[in-house]
């Protein structure tokens, strides 16, 4: 297994590596069909095993503090996307990638990353497991067919919504039980 940079041509591979970790957590709809680009440099590496894209990982990082990140001092990078093809799990690839990216961070005077995550307790256990601190959090609620009823509705005439993706910073989130789909989205940050 290798660790190396992104290349164009590894767009399907990480496609797909992508897709088939994130089906077995929270964010399993959030499907790409191409690969995330960036505002700022970022770190995007993959790890290949026999030609396959078996890992990668994306951090943007700061040039102008607070530009990318939502907290901290100093220059920070954002992982954006760190994902581990599911049938090489647990062999140490998302943490070799994760020390890879933070060694080139390093080189670049960022002193901190920064990810969030859903409400998957193991996920959530292995950003702890490599040293990352739980600093924040609010709510992704989904409002799907009658759940809207009374509560959200379309201004538009003839527009009606059927589904609706929100992000709540409230503290009354009980007043959200009875719907389908609510995750507590959660930042993490590793200062080095
Ligand atoms: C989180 C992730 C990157 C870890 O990569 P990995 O190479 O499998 O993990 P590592 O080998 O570095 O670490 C292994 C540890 O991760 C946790 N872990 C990984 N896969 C797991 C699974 N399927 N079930 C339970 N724990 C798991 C465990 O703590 C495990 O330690 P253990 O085997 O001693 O119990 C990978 O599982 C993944 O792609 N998850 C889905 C995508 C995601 O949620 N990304 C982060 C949000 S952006």
């Amino acid at each position: 297994m290798i660790i190396r940079n992104y290349r164009v041509t590894d767009e399907t591979g990480w496609v797909r590596c992508r897709t088939l970790a994130f089906l077995q957590t929270a964010y399993f709809d959030n499907v790409l069909n191409k690969k995330e680009h960036y505002q700022n440099p970022a770190i995007e590496l993959v790890a290949e095993l026999d030609g396959q894209i078996v890992g990668l990982i994306d951090v943007e990082f700061e040039k102008e503090e607070r530009t990318v990140c939502s907290r901290g001092e100093g220059l920070g990078g954002m992982i954006w996307h760190i994902a581990v093809h599911p049938d090489f799990s647990r062999r140490g690839i998302g943490q070799q990638l994760l020390y890879a990216a933070e060694t080139i961070a390093k080189e670049m005077n960022i002193n901190r990353f920064e990810a969030w995550t859903r409400d998957d307790l193991w996920v959530q256990k292995w950003y702890e497991k490599m040293k990352f601190k739980m600093v924040d959090s609010y709510y992704h609620v989904y409002f799907e067919g009658s759940e809207m009823k009374h509560k959200i509705q379309s201004n538009i005439p003839n527009l009606y919504l059927v589904n609706t993706f929100t992000h709540y910073v409230g503290n009354d989130i009980d007043q959200f039980k009875s719907n389908n789909r609510v995750h507590k989205c959660v930042c993490f940050e590793r200062s080095f």
